[in-house]
């Protein structure tokens, strides 16, 4: 094979290394999937007086983005830098230069990727982004490409490694949230600022782009009611434990009748559900659609190399069709109210210290029209008897009234908290 494709790389960090390292060992496997061999040409870093663990024998290393874009050289733009603003320029930059572009940024496109792919579309090249969500598991292309006569139902999934290693880890070893997330941070599954991942928006950009694919919904960020870990403490780790579950930060998206609705929080596990047991950096995403049913795609869901599997398919598949248009979501959907949206719930109650505490509660919940499905008694030294209990499925907003009541009842001195149960189908 002779013909060649120039590649652009914009980023040679944790993923641009490992793309890199595969383009130049193992062209001639890319070359004969892609019909013509990509070859890097050029790349673009922040620092370019930095050393780099990965040798580039002439490749174009320099500190200037704008100028790779423009290369002649360079036939297919891939962008592994992150951020939002200078990232999305760029994107912009290349499509609009008529050059197919790659990238495994979630937080660019959940803001600007609508405009990038009607952008992509004007101009007449790919945009692809399979990378950009569970790094090497084929979500993107599942959606995109595979159930395109189904109407997805539901996707619900965990989908940030640095939670699920902190949870995780609360969950094995008892420690509270602060060690655990000090724990990510030393073995590098946590930033140094980690309120991208803690605080759900890492979750909830990957949700809009897989519900824009899933439910061709022009959704955004600000469609998505977000709650983080940082409330999540030992205690309800350790009842979560003892009702033989585990807390998750799942991120859930619900279609019925035209009506969305984009819920990331954290809810407790149990075994017979899908995502349970799901730990670690893993990510595990479960697609229900009316045909196919429920499909549930889990492994590596961070990491360089894992990513990289992702962007070097992208890439090949761009050189193969550089023109293949994005999708483009026009479906008008009306976005729901998370409080509307029917879940189990997990409760977790400080009783008064009298006999009859535990019956008194579930009374009130069963008059309420709320079943309890699970419970268990904990001791908190000094704070007295807990109730933990599972309901089955109400709406959250009808959960959220149970837990006034049971506030105002004389056997109870607090609901101390009230998160969701992912009851199995
Ligand atoms: N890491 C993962 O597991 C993972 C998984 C899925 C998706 N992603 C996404 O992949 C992207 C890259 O992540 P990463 O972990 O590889 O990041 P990273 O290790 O921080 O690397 C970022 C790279 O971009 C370069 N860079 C930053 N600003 C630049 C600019 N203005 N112009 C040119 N280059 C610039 C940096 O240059 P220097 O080297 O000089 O600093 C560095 O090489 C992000 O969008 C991230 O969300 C990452």
């Amino acid at each position: 094979m002779t013909n060649a494709t120039g590649i652009g790389l914009i980023g040679l960090g944790t993923v641009g290394s490992a793309v890199a390292r595969r383009l130049l060992d193992d062209w001639e496997l890319l070359g004969g999937r892609a019909g013509s061999i990509p070859v890097l040409r050029r790349v673009a870093v922040a620092d370019p007086t930095r050393g780099r663990d990965v040798a580039l024998p002439r490749v174009h290393l320099d500190g200037d983005a704008d100028a790779l874009v423009d290369d002649e050289t360079v036939a297919v733009v891939v962008e592994v830098m992150g951020g939002v603003d200078r990232a999305s320029a760029l994107i912009e930059r290349a499509l609009r230069a008529g050059k197919p572009v790659v990238t495994a940024n979630k937080a660019a496109l959940a803001a600007h990727g609508l405009e990038l792919s009607r952008l992509a579309v004007e101009c007449g090249v790919s945009l692809r982004y399979e990378a950009a969500v569970g790094a090497g598991l084929p979500v993107v292309a599942l959606l995109r490409d595979s159930l395109r006569g189904d109407r997805v139902t539901a996707l619900e999934m965990i989908i940030n490694s640095t939670t699920n290693v902190i949870l995780t880890r609360m969950g094995r070893d008892g420690v509270d949230f602060a060690a655990a997330l000090r724990d990510a941070q030393e073995r590098g599954f946590a930033e140094a600022d980690p309120s991208a991942d803690v605080d759900g928006h890492d979750a909830a950009a990957k949700l809009v782009l897989l519900s824009r694919l899933a439910f061709d919904a022009p959704v955004a960020l600000d469609d998505v009611t977000r709650v983080g870990i940082r409330g999540v403490v030992a205690e309800d780790v350790a009842a979560a434990t003892q009702l033989g579950g585990a807390i998750k930060l799942v991120a859930a998206a619900q279609g019925e009748a035209g009506v969305l609705t984009l819920s990331v929080g954290p809810a407790l596990v149990r075994p017979g559900h899908p995502l349970f047991g799901v730990d670690d950096a893993d990510n595990a995403v479960l697609i229900t659609s009316d045909l196919a049913g429920p499909i549930r795609l889990s492994g590596a869901g961070a990491g360089g190399e894992s990513t990289a599997s992702a962007v070097l398919s992208d890439i090949v598949a761009t050189v193969r069709d550089p023109a293949a248009p994005p999708p483009v979501p026009g479906a008008s959907v009306t976005t729901g109210d998370s409080a509307d949206v029917e879940r189990g719930g997990y409760l977790r109650l400080r009783l008064q210290p009298i006999p009859e505490a535990t019956e008194l509660v579930l009374q009130a919940l069963e008059d309420r029209g709320i079943p309890v499905r699970a419970s268990a008694s904990l001791d908190e030294g000094g704070t007295g008897a807990h109730l933990a209990l599972l309901t089955g499925s109400v709406s959250r907003a009808m959960r959220e009234r149970a837990a006034e009541t049971l506030d105002s009842l004389a056997a109870v001195a607090e609901v101390v908290a009230v998160m969701d149960w992912l009851e199995p189908a």
